[in-house]
């Protein structure tokens, strides 16, 4: 049985100064997750926005928390992001020496979990961890910043992950340069959930946020085995 497709808008391309509007406009335009990056300056060259503005967001929409964490570590921070009401927290396989540990502490919290890999890192590197997952986030651009051209060799990438997923109930997720031109390429070779940014957010109206959703949602559907 094939899952749905998922959009979910990366609040990083939003309106800083107005994250509550904004997070309810996308939620109202017909986003299914609201996707959030956490970025530390320290795994990757850029800072976000930690816990407490996720929880501040958290009173605007009753959507599904996809909590992406480019930090290293990750341990200390877990539970206060679980706190904050993230629903989905990943981690990056690179970002830290004990996956296991990491992944079964966000359970452990109560919350399912996500292991992501960069663009050059091989896909071998999830295989031990499938049972303990609940997502599957390839990067098809470096992690650090909005705005990135879409890496089209993690295609070949997704095919092996969908493969290697088999019958488990778990979600492939990509993210970076989604658009309605880059959705197809993605969604034919298995993925079922597409973060997407500026290509979301670059219309600045709410209007906006639902024509380039619907876009996306359209060209990926239609690429779907
Ligand atoms: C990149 C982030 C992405 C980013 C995507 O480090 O993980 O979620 O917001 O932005 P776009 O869709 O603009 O590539
Ligand atoms: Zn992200």
């Amino acid at each position: 049985m094939q899952k749905p497709l998922l959009v979910a808008p990366s609040m990083l391309a939003a309106d800083f100064a107005k994250l509550g509007e904004d997070v309810a406009a996308v939620d109202r335009a017909g986003a299914d997750w609201i996707h959030l990056d956490v970025m530390d300056g320290h795994f990757v060259p850029n800072i976000s926005f930690g816990p407490d503005v996720i929880r501040a967001m958290r009173r605007h929409t009753k959507k599904f928390f996809d909590v992406h964490l480019m930090i290293a570590p990750v341990d200390p921070y877990l539970a206060a992001f679980a706190d904050a009401g993230a629903d989905l927290i990943s981690i990056h396989a690179e970002a830290g020496p004990h996956l296991h540990r990491s992944l079964q502490a966000i359970r452990a919290l109560g919350k399912q979990a996500g292991v992501v890999i960069n663009p050059g890192t091989p896909v071998s590197v999830i295989e031990p961890v499938l049972d303990r997952v609940d997502l599957v986030l390839l990067m098809t651009v470096n992690p650090g910043f909005g705005g990135q051209a879409f890496i089209p060799e993690v295609a070949t990438k997704v095919r092996a992950v969908k493969a290697l997923v088999g019958d488990r109930p778990i979600r492939i997720e990509i993210d970076g340069g989604i658009t309605p031109e880059t959705a197809p390429i993605v969604t034919a070779a298995g993925a079922d959930v597409l973060v997407a940014g500026s290509a979301v957010f670059k219309a600045g109206t709410e209007e906006g946020y639902a024509r380039n959703i619907a876009a996306i949602r359209a060209a990926g559907e239609a690429a779907r085995g």
